[in-house]
Formats: C-alpha cells, structure tokens, sequence
C-alpha cells in the first residue's frame, strides 16, 4: 500500500508557536524523548484541532508526539501521555494498522524512486483541508515520499508508492513532517516535540528604599535548578539563587528598575516573571522659604541625591491642594495674609507610585497694612491710638513712637489698639504701627500718623489793669505750646486772639468795667483747659487839678472832670500829705473841688486825687502847693579864721561857705518855705 505524504508550505504564521512548542532535534526513543520532555519541558505534546495547524508548521523531518496505543493499560490509542483524551486524529490512511485484519506482509520500501513531492487533488483531510484554505491565499499541497525529507520543489511531480505495512507491537505516534500521524517502533530514534513550560509568575517587590528592595516570586514549575535575577536601570545587575527571594542593594534613589526573573530548568530559560519599580525617592534638602508676600510664598530647595521626576508640595494636611514642580521652586500663591501655612514638600517618581519623605517647612504669610489708624489725645500724657485689620487673624502690633524722626520707644500688642503713656504734654508725635506675625519673623508694610498730646494748662495768671488797657501774664510749668488762645469777654462781647509770648495787654478798653481773661495753651488742634480771671479797669482820672485859693491853713484845690465821669455818682478820694510834719490826710468828696484845712503855714502839700467808682480806685492825679508862709527872719553869722592868711578875705572861701550852708538848709527843709539870702 502506497503511502501519501501531504507537505503543508505555509509561510503566514508567526513564530509563537515555538513559544508553547519545543521541537527538540535530538533524536531520542519515545521513552526517553517523553522522559525528557517531563524533566525538561512538560510532557511530550498532545495534539487537537486546535494545536495542529500550529505545530505542523516547517517541520522538516517526523517527531515523536504523546501518543502510544497502549498507555497505562488504557483503550489503544484513547489516551494522550499527558492524560487528554483522543478527541481529533489526523491517521495516515489505513493506520494505525490493526493487526488481525492486515495480517503483516513486508514490502520493501522503494524510496529512491520517488521523483518528489506532487499535488493532491482530492486528498485532504477534511480538517487540514479547510485549515490549508484558511492560512494562506497560496496554500498548495503537495503528495511527496515521507521518508525523504522535504525539499523545495520548483516543478511538483505527484508521485504515489506502495510500503511494506509492518506490524508493530504497542507502537507510538509519530507526526509526520506533513502532518500526518502514523505509528512506529517506540525504540527507533526520532527528535520530538514538547510541550513548552509556559510559566506565568509574578516577582513582587517590597521593603523598598531609597538604595535596596527586597524581591520574591512564584516557584517555578518541576525541577528548576536555580533562578536568575536580570536588574536593568542605571546599572545592571545579575545574579543567581536557588532560593525565592533576593534583597539588592545599592541601588540609586527615585530610579526605575525594570526585574525579570528566570526560572532555568535544564540549562534554559522558562518565561521571565517581570516587574519594574521605583526606589524611593530620596528626600530634598535646604528647604527654605525665600519670599513671602501677602499672598504668596515662594519655597526653593536643594535636588536630593539620586532621581527623581519631579517634585510635590501639598498646602497643610489638604491633599486637594498639591502643587507640582519639576524645578527646585515653587511659589504657592492665592494665600491670604498674615496666616501660617505649613507646606510638605515630596520627590515623586513619574508615576507616583513611590514618594520620598515629606520635608516639613512651615511660614506665615506677610500681614496686610493695618488701616484706620486714628490717634485720640485723652489729656496731656496719653494718647489713644486706634486701628482696624483686614484679616481676622491673630497679630501682633509693634507701636513705635518718635518724635522729628528721633526714636523714642516702642510698645506691642495684640489688639487694635493701644493707650500710649507717659508723653510730654503738648508735643507732635509720629506713630508707627507695624504688624507682626505671632512669631515675629514677618512684618506687614507700616502704616503712619501724628498726633498731639493736650497741652498743659498755663499757670498763674495774672491781670493788671488801669483806665484802658489790661496786662495779662502767666507761666506755662510743663509741657510744650505753639501758642496761647486768648479770650476777652466783658458784657456780652467776647474778643479772641493768640499769642506766642507769656504775656499780652489788651487796649482800647473801657474803663471801670468788668473784664473776664480766659488762657488756653493750644498745640495743633487742640488747647488744653482754659484758664480764666476776672478784673476791672480802673475809673477815669480825675482831670488836671488847680489851685483855688490857699492861705496860712488852708489850701482849696478843684479838678476838671472828664467826659467819660457821670459826675452823679462819682466820688473822689484825695490825700494829702507833708513828709516834713509827717502828716497826712485823707478826704471822700463828691465834689470837684476840697479845702484841706488846718495845715502849717509854708508847708508843701502833695494832693492825690483818685476817682471812686464801684469800690474802684483810679489812678491818681497829684498836685503839690504850699501855704503861705508866716514870715521870720533868721540871720545866721558866720566867722571865719585861718591860718593862712587872708583865706577868709578871699571872695572864693566866703562864696564856698555859703553853698555848704545853703545845700544842708535846702536838705533839712525840705517841704517848708524858706528863703536864703546873703548879706555881706
Ligand atoms: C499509569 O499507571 C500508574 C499506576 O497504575 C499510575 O500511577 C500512572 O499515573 C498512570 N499513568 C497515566 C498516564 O495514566
Ligand atoms: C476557516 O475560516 C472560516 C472563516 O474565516 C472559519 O469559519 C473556519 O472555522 C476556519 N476553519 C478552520 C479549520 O480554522
Ligand atoms: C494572496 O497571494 C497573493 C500572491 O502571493 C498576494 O499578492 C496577496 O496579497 C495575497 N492575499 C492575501 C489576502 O494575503
Ligand atoms: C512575597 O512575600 C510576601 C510576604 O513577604 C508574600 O505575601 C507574597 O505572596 C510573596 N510573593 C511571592 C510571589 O512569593
Ligand atoms: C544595561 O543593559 C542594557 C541592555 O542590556 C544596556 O542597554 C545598558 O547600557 C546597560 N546599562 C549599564 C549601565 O550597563
Ligand atoms: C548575588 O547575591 C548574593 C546573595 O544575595 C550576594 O551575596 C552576591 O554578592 C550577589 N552578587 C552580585 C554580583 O550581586
Ligand atoms: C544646605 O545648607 C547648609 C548650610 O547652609 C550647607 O552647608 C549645605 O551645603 C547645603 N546643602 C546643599 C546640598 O546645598
Ligand atoms: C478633595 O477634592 C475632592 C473632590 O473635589 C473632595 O471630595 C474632597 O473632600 C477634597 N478633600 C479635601 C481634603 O479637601
Ligand atoms: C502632579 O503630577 C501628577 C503626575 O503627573 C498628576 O497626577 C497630578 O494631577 C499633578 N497635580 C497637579 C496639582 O498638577
Ligand atoms: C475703616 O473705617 C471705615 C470708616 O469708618 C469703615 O467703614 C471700615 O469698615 C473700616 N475698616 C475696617 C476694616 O474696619
Ligand atoms: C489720662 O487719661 C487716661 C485715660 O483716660 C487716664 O487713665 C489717666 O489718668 C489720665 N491722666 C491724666 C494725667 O489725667
Ligand atoms: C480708645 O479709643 C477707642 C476708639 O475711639 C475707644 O473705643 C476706646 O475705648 C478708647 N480707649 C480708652 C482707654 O479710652
């Protein structure tokens, strides 16, 4: 019985086959082939529709596959050495030969007369025969002698043989190179195909840090004689264990590393089991805050040891509020003044899978200006000053005081305002206020204003008054002025003027009126409490006296009255007076005229005349008159001796003599009449 061979020529599959198969070409007897693939591989394969069309691609020469007729003492040909049932076959035609209907009959084997490969028309199996018109638009099939390996042909000859049918005792299968099965001698030697160990493990990482990761994976399948651990990144590592797991170390911080692990069975590589990780990202350095605005901060640091993509910086404990930064800045803005904000700033890796510690940086915003800054003098040494804050949060207000740009002190507080104390009355202050945040590293802009402590009130005013015009002084004790305020007032008429001096006369008054003088020391806008005297111009004086008529005794003086004097009401006090009797008088007179009566003859009298009006007291008006004399004469001889000679004849001595009489006469009566005359 010829034997036909089908060579399937497909070029259109790709080479994944190889990844489940392992056709191994050494030649092998099917014990030891299917012993191999067990320690090896998996098993000897087991075909189905569904492997076939890929394993019989290429094959170039017959391969033992996992099929015997009697495995284990099972039905013939029912069972795969793997243990799947025989669900498809794919026989040779007429095998496998079933020994008592064909008894054997050798034949020899022709197989150098084969003249080639030749196309089949009708003989495909049903199976390969729609398979064939699947994989390719030029599938061609070809009828060739199994036993001479397939060639290319450029002229296909279709050749048919007849083969001797030798009976075979529990024989094995093997896939033709066409693709068909057929049994033969378990013992001859032939390459055969495995199952390929596909092996899906996993390697997991753990107990990564920033230099090491520990490694385990899946134990791989049967006799795995060790595992060899592939590390590619920024440097590249191999190594091999026996064991499960391997701690790496020194590798770089925030670095990508790509794993595959080999399980190696009988010196071949199964699958790899991969994975890739990050260290962990080393953290930053020298984190500071470099700027800080009212509303912004801006963070800069220094790059950490090994990689890293880029950085993080998270706003307080809200993940919400993340930054990212592939710089070593980062400025977070949309702040609100005056807060403290703590920031954590990360080293991330591309895919965040792993981040570095967190590097803590905490700063306050810089506080808003404070605004409505009022200054209120309470009285001479405090001032209240007052403000308002933008923001409720708490600050502190440092208050600084100077005085034409000299420092003088400084104060703090908390609240919006401040009682300062202790200034000097009447003084121009300048007032600082510069907001500070609790920690006083940050200070706001400042915000300025003058004020004015009250000034002191003047002390010891005093008022002097004549007919017309008052003088008024006082004293300012403590404190300073720009000036005096001064108010006149007599009936119902008020007059205002100011002064720089500490004293100041008001003229053009009326006379014997009542007159009320109010002082206040005024700095700036404001005068410290008034200070108030009242007094009263003096009446008119009295007009120029003459003399009426005098006497021995009495002298009868009369004074004009001026206009201004209502002669109705008026009184007049005159004194009179001699210092030589020492005597003195004094007399109330409605009248303009007086009789001073009883006096000494040829005395000099001096009359003080005084209007009286309301208990007032003019200034007085003098006139000075003697009495006649009742007249004595009085002679004085004077003898005169020397030693010299004729001194006293001399016109000078006599002359000189009686100067020295006359000026102790005119000292010793003084206010009486007298005459002195010489007689030689
Ligand atoms: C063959 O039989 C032995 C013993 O009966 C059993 O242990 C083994 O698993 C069997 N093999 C198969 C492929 O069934
Ligand atoms: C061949 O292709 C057809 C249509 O694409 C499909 O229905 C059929 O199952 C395929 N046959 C085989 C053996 O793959
Ligand atoms: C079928 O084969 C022809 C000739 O080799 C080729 O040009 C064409 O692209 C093929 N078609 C498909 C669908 O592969
Ligand atoms: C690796 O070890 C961890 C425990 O350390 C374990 O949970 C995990 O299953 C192991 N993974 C593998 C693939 O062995
Ligand atoms: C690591 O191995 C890869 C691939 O084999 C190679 O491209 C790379 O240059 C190697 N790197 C180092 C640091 O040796
Ligand atoms: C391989 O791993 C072993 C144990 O983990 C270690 O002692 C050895 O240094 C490693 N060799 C290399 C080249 O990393
Ligand atoms: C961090 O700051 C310190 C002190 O300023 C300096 O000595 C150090 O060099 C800085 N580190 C880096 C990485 O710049
Ligand atoms: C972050 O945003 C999400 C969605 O916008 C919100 O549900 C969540 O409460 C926010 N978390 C915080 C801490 O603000
Ligand atoms: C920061 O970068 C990561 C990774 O690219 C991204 O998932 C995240 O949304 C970014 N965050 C912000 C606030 O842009
Ligand atoms: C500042 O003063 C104005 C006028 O008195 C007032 O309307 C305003 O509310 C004040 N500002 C603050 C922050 O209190
Ligand atoms: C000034 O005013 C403050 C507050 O009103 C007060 O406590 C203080 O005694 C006053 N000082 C004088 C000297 O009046
Ligand atoms: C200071 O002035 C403010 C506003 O005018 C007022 O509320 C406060 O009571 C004053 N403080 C004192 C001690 O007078």
């Amino acid at each position: 019985m010829g034997r036909i061979a089908l060579l399937l020529l497909m070029g259109c599959l790709g080479g994944w086959a190889e990844l489940q198969y392992y056709k191994y070409s050494n030649a092998s007897t099917w014990e030891d082939a299917r012993q191999h693939c067990s320690v090896c591989y998996k098993e000897l394969v087991s075909l189905n529709s569904e492997n076939i069309h890929l394993i019989v691609q290429n094959l170039s020469t017959d391969y033992w596959v996992g099929l015997r007729k009697d495995l284990n003492g099972t039905m013939s040909w029912s069972v795969w050495s793997n243990g799947d049932p025989v669900t498809f076959q794919n026989w040779y035609p007429g095998h496998p030969t079933i020994l008592k209907e064909i008894p054997p009959t050798p034949t020899t084997p022709t197989p150098q007369t084969s003249p080639g490969p030749q196309p089949l028309d009708n003989f495909c199996h049903v199976e390969l025969e729609s398979l064939c018109r699947n994989l390719t638009n030029s599938t061609e099939i070809y009828i060739y002698d199994s036993t001479k390996p397939p060639s290319p042909v450029t002229q296909p000859q279709p050749v048919v043989t007849v083969e001797p049918e030798p009976i075979i005792e529990n024989p094995c299968t093997s896939l033709l190179s066409f693709g068909m099965w057929m049994e033969k001698n378990c013992s001859e030697l032939q390459p055969y195909i495995c199952y390929e160990d596909r092996f899906y493990g996993t390697v997991n990482f753990s107990r990564v840090t920033l230099n090491s990761v520990f490694l385990n994976w899946t134990v791989g399948p049967g006799n795995i004689d060790h595992y060899r651990l592939e590390l590619r990144g920024d440097i590249n590592i191999t190594n091999s264990t026996t064991s499960l797991s391997m701690d790496i170390f020194q590798l770089t911080p925030g670095t990508l590393y790509h794993i595959q692990v080999f399980a190696v069975k009988c010196e071949r590589d199964l699958d790899p089991q991969n994975t890739s990780f990050y260290t962990k990202p080393d953290v930053i350095e020298n984190l500071t805050v470099t700027e800080v605005k009212t509303d912004s901060i801006q963070l800069s640091w220094v790059k950490p040891n090994g990689n890293h993509d880029f950085y993080s910086v998270h706003l307080g404990n809200n993940i919400n509020n993340t930054v990212n930064s592939t710089t070593e800045n980062c400025l977070i803005t949309s702040l609100s003044p005056g807060r403290l904000y703590y920031f954590q700033v990360y080293t991330e890796v591309k895919d965040q899978s792993i981040m570095s510690d967190p590097k803590n940086i905490s700063s306050y915003t810089r506080p808003n200006q404070v605004i409505n800054l009022t200054v209120f003098s309470c009285n001479s040494t405090w001032i209240n000053l007052t403000w308002n804050k933008n923001e409720e949060v708490p600050l502190i207000f440092l208050v600084v005081v100077s005085q034409n740009g000299n420092f003088l002190f400084n104060q703090s507080t908390n609240y919006t305002n401040m009682m300062v104390e202790s200034l000097t009355p009447g003084n121009k202050y300048d007032f600082t206020v510069v907001p500070q945040v609790p920690d006083l590293t940050l200070t706001g802009e400042n915000a300025t204003t003058t004020g004015f402590t009250r000034p002191c009130p003047v002390s010891n005013l005093t008022l002097k008054s004549n007919e017309t015009s008052i003088t008024a002084t006082w004293n300012l004790t403590k404190g300073n002025f720009s000036q005096f305020s001064l108010t006149i007032q007599s009936t119902g008429k008020n007059l205002t003027m100011n002064t720089t001096s500490l004293m100041y006369d008001f003229t053009n008054l009326k006379a014997a009126a009542r007159y009320s003088v109010t002082v206040s020391t005024v700095v700036g806008q404001l005068s410290s409490d008034p200070i108030n005297c009242l007094i009263y111009t003096l009446p008119v004086r009295p007009g120029k006296p003459s003399l009426v008529n005098k006497t021995m005794e009495n002298i009868t003086i009369r004074w004009e009255v001026p206009d201004e004097l209502n002669s109705g009401t008026t009184q007049y006090l005159v004194n009179y007076s001699s210092s030589f009797w020492n005597y003195s008088n004094s007399v109330i007179t409605s009248n303009n005229t007086i009789t001073a009566e009883f006096l000494k003859s040829g005395t000099y009298y001096t009359f003080f005349i005084q209007t009286l009006a309301d208990s007032k007291m003019s200034d007085p008006v003098n006139f000075t008159e003697f009495t006649e004399p009742r007249k004595k004469t009085l002679t004085i001889t004077m003898q005169c001796s020397s030693d010299k000679s004729l001194f006293c004849e001399s016109k000078n001595a006599s002359s000189n003599v009686y100067a020295m009489l006359q000026d102790s006469l005119n000292k010793l009566l003084t206010g009486v009449y007298y005459q002195f005359q010489k007689k030689t």
